[in-house]
């Protein structure tokens, strides 16, 4: 048994990874973090976990919390996770880290794009992207995994084969994104208010979204070329999920079934992503940690249409296996 500890355990990204957790045979939920007074039992802030997981929030100091973890998912905000990740793997803690906070490579890009001073600057550009499809090497050695965000999964995926097999212009793509509300989190903000969302579909974020570098960087990363994309994320009155639309133009003439064919032989094995013909929808990978892609052909474009669950395959789901892949266990274990 693989001992666990949760940050930031009452949001709702931590509720859907305990419940994975709780069907994963060696791993072992020991201690789940809050800053709430009182030491509530889990269940009184997440009901759905009532009679299947006895525990209370604890505000633990890192120190506390390696003590008692082997492992650790930071599920806490960026800027917040990058203070306290540093004493965790000082005390022989492995990470898993949700936040942005790990994920670009350089402290410039990072400040630049999140207005804030970076807390661990020295780790930046060393730390492992946990994207298993493009990144499996390198996760089972790693002691820190930055979990991808929600958003640059679902455009990376359908992406990175065309740029690798140098189908489309680098410099040339468009990604139209829908979020449901549950990418914001748990916490209070003014646009995930319900009278504000409800009902209403609007763009945010326009040309300056915090994901945008993290795509650029990671598909660079990918086909060795600097990559440009106009990201433009919307947010959706539904619960959960995510539908990225991205807008690419080809390299050379090329037909709807050799799109097809290329993404189908890059995920041939890959067990979390279906390449289908259909036309995706949310509700085919709610609750799972499937990504689903297809493509289209449109007027000489290529179009690629995927869709995830922003808290599975975006977030929980996606941490898992890279836990799963960090300690030996099948990829696929309670996913
Ligand atoms: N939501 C998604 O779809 C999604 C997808 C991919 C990645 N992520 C990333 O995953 C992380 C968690 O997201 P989430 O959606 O689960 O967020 P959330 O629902 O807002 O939960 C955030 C958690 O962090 C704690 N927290 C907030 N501010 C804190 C602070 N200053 N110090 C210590 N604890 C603090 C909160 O706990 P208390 O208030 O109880 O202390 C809460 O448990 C974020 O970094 C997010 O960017 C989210």
């Amino acid at each position: 048994m693989t001992r666990i500890a949760i940050l930031g355990a009452t949001g709702y990204t931590s509720l859907e990874l305990i419940k994975v957790l709780l069907r994963h045979p060696q791993a072992e939920i020991v201690a789940i973090t809050s800053r709430q007074e009182g030491n509530p039992h889990v269940a009184m802030v997440h009901p759905s976990l009532t009679n299947r997981l006895d525990l209370a929030l604890e505000n633990l100091a890192p120190a506390e919390v390696a003590a008692r973890a082997e492992c650790v998912f930071s599920c806490l905000p960026h800027a917040t996770s990058a203070a306290i990740v540093p004493h965790l793997l000082d005390g022989g803690c492995r990470v898993v880290d949700f936040s942005a906070d790990y994920r670009l490579d350089d402290v410039e890009t990072f400040e630049r794009w999140y207005g804030e001073k970076h807390p661990d600057p020295s780790r930046l550009g060393k730390v492992v992207y946990g994207l298993p499809e493009l990144f499996r090497d390198r996760i089972p050695a790693a002691t820190l995994v930055a979990n991808p965000g929600c958003y640059p999964t679902s455009a990376i995926l359908p992406l990175a084969p065309l740029l690798k097999a140098k189908l489309i212009d680098p410099h040339d793509i468009i990604l139209d994104s829908k979020s449901g509300v549950s990418g914001a989190g748990r916490t209070a903000k003014l646009i995930t208010h319900y009278p504000e969302c409800n009902e209403s579909l609007s763009a945010y974020n326009v040309g300056r979204h915090r994901h945008t570098p993290e795509i650029e960087q990671i598909l660079g990363r990918a086909c060795g070329e600097t990559v440009d994309v106009i990201f433009t994320p919307h947010l959706v009155p539904m619960d959960r999920g995510i539908l990225t639309t991205a807008y690419l133009r080809p390299l050379h003439d090329i037909t709807e079934e050799k799109v097809l064919e290329t993404l189908r032989e890059f995920y041939d094995q890959e067990p979390f992503v279906r390449v289908v013909d259909h036309l995706p929808a949310t509700k085919d990978s709610t609750d799972t940690n499937f990504c689903d892609i297809t493509a289209r052909v449109v007027r000489g474009r290529i179009l690629t249409i995927s869709c995830l669950d922003n808290l599975i395959k975006g977030a929980s789901g996606a941490a898992v296996q890279n836990f799963n892949l960090m300690y030996g266990f099948p990829e696929t274990t309670a996913l």
